[in-house]
C-alpha cells in the first residue's frame, strides 16, 4: 500500500494521470455470499396483496420480478412471523408461524419457491435477544413463580431499594426509558422485574439458560429445512449480558450505544461467538451454502470482524461505512479500514448505505451536515435538500457498487426515495417515538409503503389504496412506472450499475488506491477495481477525467472544459475505463 507502483512518464497533454496502490486482491471463483448484491425487503411495505394496507408475502411473491429486473443475487426479508406488531414484526410470538397480515406458511413456501426459481437467494430475519410478550414462553414466565424454570429463559430479577421498588440496574432501553419493567403478581403484588434492552413488549432472553440455545437451533433448522439460504441475526452482539449485569453510564443506543470500543455490558461480550460457532456447525450440515449475517451496531471494525472469522457468521453489516460522513478522505479511509478488518480474518466486507432503521441516505446527504445519522426528521426539524440528497446518494451508490465484496440495498433506493420528512405525528407507529415522547422521531420515516404505479391507489402499493404508513404527494414521480425505461432516472442507473457489476465480476474484484494528478484527496475518492475505475467528485471544482478515458456510467452528467476534457462535477460519481497509457500496471496488486 506504501509503494508508489509506476513512475509516470512525461505526460504531453496535460491530461491527468493515475497512481495505484494495491489494498486488496482479488477473489475470483469466491463463494456467492462473498459477492452478493443482496436486496432488503421489509415485508410490511413493500407490496400488499389483500388490499388490509400492509404489505404481505403473497405481494412479495408477485413482485419478486422486479428484482430480477434490477440486477439483485438475493433478498433479505425482515421478519414475517406472528406477532403483535409492536416493533414492525421484530417482536416475535411464534418463531415457526407466519402472522396472519404476512399470510400462511404456504405462502412463504410458494414465496421461497419463485424466488429460488428465479435464481433469487433468500435469507431471513432471525431475532434471538428478545420475544415478543405474547410469547408462549414469557406468557408461563409472568405466571409462574419467582426463580421457577419458566423465568429462568428471560432475565428476571428483583428490584434494588427497600421494597424493590427500583429496577435491579440503570440501564436504558434502546428505544428510550429504563430497560426494565416490574411484574404483578398473581395475587396483585408488584414483583419481579424483568429486562428488555427494547421496547417494554420485547423482554430479553436469557442466553445462559441452555433450553434457549436449544430452541433457536431448533427454529434454524425448521427454516433451513424449509429451504431458507440464510439468516440475518438481529441484535447479534447483545444475546449475551456482563456477568452480575453490572451498572453502566454510558448511552445505550443503537449506534452510540457501541462507541465506547464495545465495553457497554449489555453489547459484544464475548460468549456471543460461542453461539455462532454453533450455528455455524448447524448450517455446515445443509447441502449449498446458507449463511449468518451480522446486525452488530459495533463501531470498531477489528471487533465487528471477530464475528466473522472462519467458523463463525460470513458477513456483518457495515455499519462504519453507513455511518461516515460526506468526505472524501473519510470515506476512502473507511473503504480502506473495512477491507483490511475483513481481509485480515479471511471474510467478505459488506456495504450498507441504508435500512429499515436509519434515515435514507437520500435524506441524511442532503442535511448541512451531510451523512450525519439524526433518529428520524420530523416537520420540525432541519428538511434535507432533497435535490441535492439525491445528487449524493447516486453517487454514493455507484461508489458502493464498485467496491469489491457483498452490497445491500433497502427497498425503494433503488427509486431513490426521499426520507418521508413531514409525516404527522398521529401516524408514526415506531415505539422510539412513543417511549421518548416524541424526543426521537424514529424510524417510519425509512419504512414508508413502497410507489410502483405513479397513478394507481396507494401509488400501486395496494389495490384498496390503503397504506399503513401515509405515502408523501412526493413519491408519485419516484413510482417505478414513471421511471422505467427513462434514461437517467435511478431506477436505470441502479439497474445499469447491477448489470455492469454483475458482468465485470466486481464483487470478486481487487482494490486499488488511486492518485489522480492534479486532485486533492480531499476532493475526490478515487479507486480501481480491476480495470475499472470509480471516482467520486466532492467538490468545490468538478474533477478532470483523464485523457481518452471511455465512461461506462456516471450518477450524474458530466461536462467538457473549453480543451475538451471531460470534468466530473462536484457529488458525482463515474466508472470509466482509461485509456491503457495512462494507466500504470499495478504490480503485487493480486498478491
Ligand atoms: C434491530 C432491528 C430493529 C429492531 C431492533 C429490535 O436493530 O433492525 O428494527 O427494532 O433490532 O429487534
Ligand atoms: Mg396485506
Amino acid at each position: 500500500m506504501d509503494a508508489l507502483l509506476d513512475t509516470p512518464t512525461p505526460n504531453a497533454t496535460g491530461a491527468p494521470r493515475l497512481h495505484v496502490h494495491p489494498v486488496h486482491p482479488a477473489t475470483p471463483d469466491a463463494q456467492w455470499w462473498r459477492t452478493a448484491v443482496v436486496y432488503q425487503v421489509y415485508p410490511r411495505s413493500f407490496a400488499d396483496s389483500d388490499g388490509d394496507g400492509v404489505g404481505d408475502l403473497p405481494g412479495i411473491t408477485a413482485r419478486l420480478g422486479h428484482l430480477v429486473d434490477l440486477g439483485v443475487d438475493a433478498v433479505w426479508l425482515s421478519p414475517f412471523y406472528r406477532s403483535p406488531q409492536v416493533d414492525g414484526g421484530y417482536d416475535v410470538a411464534d418463531y415457526r408461524a407466519i402472522d396472519p397480515v404476512f399470510g400462511t406458511l404456504d405462502d412463504f413456501d410458494a414465496m421461497l419457491g419463485r424466488a429460488h426459481s428465479l435464481g433469487l437467494r433468500v435469507i431471513i430475519d432471525l431475532v434471538p435477544n428478545h420475544t415478543s410478550d405474547e410469547h408462549a414462553w414469557f406468557r408461563e414466565a409472568l405466571a409462574a413463580a419467582p426463580g421457577s424454570p419458566a423465568r429462568g429463559r428471560y432475565v428476571f430479577r428483583p428490584g434494588r431499594g427497600a421494597t424493590g421498588e427500583l429496577p435491579p440496574n440503570n440501564w436504558h432501553s434502546i428505544f428510550g426509558g429504563p430497560a426494565w419493567t416490574r411484574t404483578t403478581d398473581p395475587d396483585g403484588t408488584p414483583g419481579e422485574w424483568y429486562l428488555h434492552l427494547f421496547d417494554t413488549r420485547q423482554p430479553d432472553l436469557d442466553w445462559g439458560n441452555p433450553e434457549v440455545h436449544a430452541e433457536f437451533e431448533s427454529v434454524l433448522r425448521f427454516w433451513l429445512d424449509r429451504g431458507v439460504d440464510g439468516f440475518r441475526v438481529d441484535v447479534a452482539h447483545g444475546l449475551v449480558k456482563a456477568e452480575g449485569l453490572p451498572d453502566w453510564d454510558g448511552v445505550t443506543s443503537m449506534v452510540e450505544g457501541s462507541r465506547s470500543d464495545g465495553s457497554g455490558p449489555m453489547f459484544d461480550q464475548e460468549g456471543v461467538h460461542e453461539i455462532y460457532r454453533t450455528w455455524r456447525r448447524v448450517l455446515d450440515t445443509y447441502p449449498g451454502e446458507r449463511i449468518l449475517v451480522a446486525e452488530a451496531w459495533i463501531d470498531a471494525l477489528p471487533r465487528i470482524a471477530r464475528y466473522v472469522r472462519d467458523d463463525e457468521m460470513h458477513q456483518a453489516f457495515n455499519f462504519a461505512f453507513l455511518t461516515t460522513p460526506w468526505d472524501a478522505n473519510r470515506l476512502r479511509q473507511s473503504v480502506l479500514d473495512s477491507l483490511a478488518a475483513s481481509d485480515a480474518v479471511g471474510a467478505p466486507t459488506t456495504w450498507v448505505l441504508s435500512n429499515h432503521d436509519v434515515v435514507r441516505h437520500t435524506a441524511r446527504l442532503g442535511l448541512t451536515e451531510a451523512g450525519s445519522l439524526p433518529k428520524g426528521i420530523g416537520a420540525g426539524e432541519e428538511q434535507p435538500d432533497t435535490e441535492l440528497g439525491l445528487r449524493r446518494a447516486r453517487a454514493a451508490t455507484l461508489l458502493m457498487l464498485a467496491l469489491p465484496g457483498v452490497s445491500y440495498l433497502y427497498q425503494g433506493e433503488e427509486l431513490g426515495l426521499p426520507e418521508h420528512t413531514t409525516m404527522p405525528d398521529e401516524a408514526r407507529q415506531d415505539p422510539a417515538w412513543f417511549r421518548t415522547g416524541g424526543a426521537e422521531t424514529g424510524r417510519d420515516g425509512c419504512r414508508v409503503p413502497l410507489p410502483w404505479e405513479a397513478g394507481a391507489p396507494a401509488h400501486g402499493f395496494s389495490p384498496s389504496g390503503r397504506s399503513w404508513l401515509p405515502q408523501p404527494a412526493s413519491f408519485a414521480r419516484h413510482a417505478l412506472d414513471a421511471q422505467r425505461g427513462v434514461a437517467g432516472s435511478t431506477y436505470e442507473l441502479y439497474r445499469q450499475a447491477l448489470g455492469l457489476r454483475r458482468h465485470l465480476a466486481l464483487g470478486a474484484g481487487s482494490l486499488d488506491c488511486v492518485d489522480l494528478e492534479g486532485t486533492a484527496p480531499s476532493e475526490a475518492v478515487v479507486l480501481r477495481n480491476g480495470e475499472l475505475v470509480v471516482l467520486t467528485a466532492f467538490g468545490p471544482d468538478p474533477v478532470v477525467l483523464p485523457e481518452g478515458c471511455d465512461v461506462l456510467l456516471a450518477s450524474g452528467s458530466l461536462a467538457t472544459d473549453e480543451r475538451g476534457r471531460l470534468l466530473l462535477p462536484p457529488d458525482t460519481t463515474a466508472w470509466v475505463l482509461p485509456a491503457a497509457r495512462h494507466l500504470p500496471r499495478a504490480r503485487g496488486a493480486q498478491g
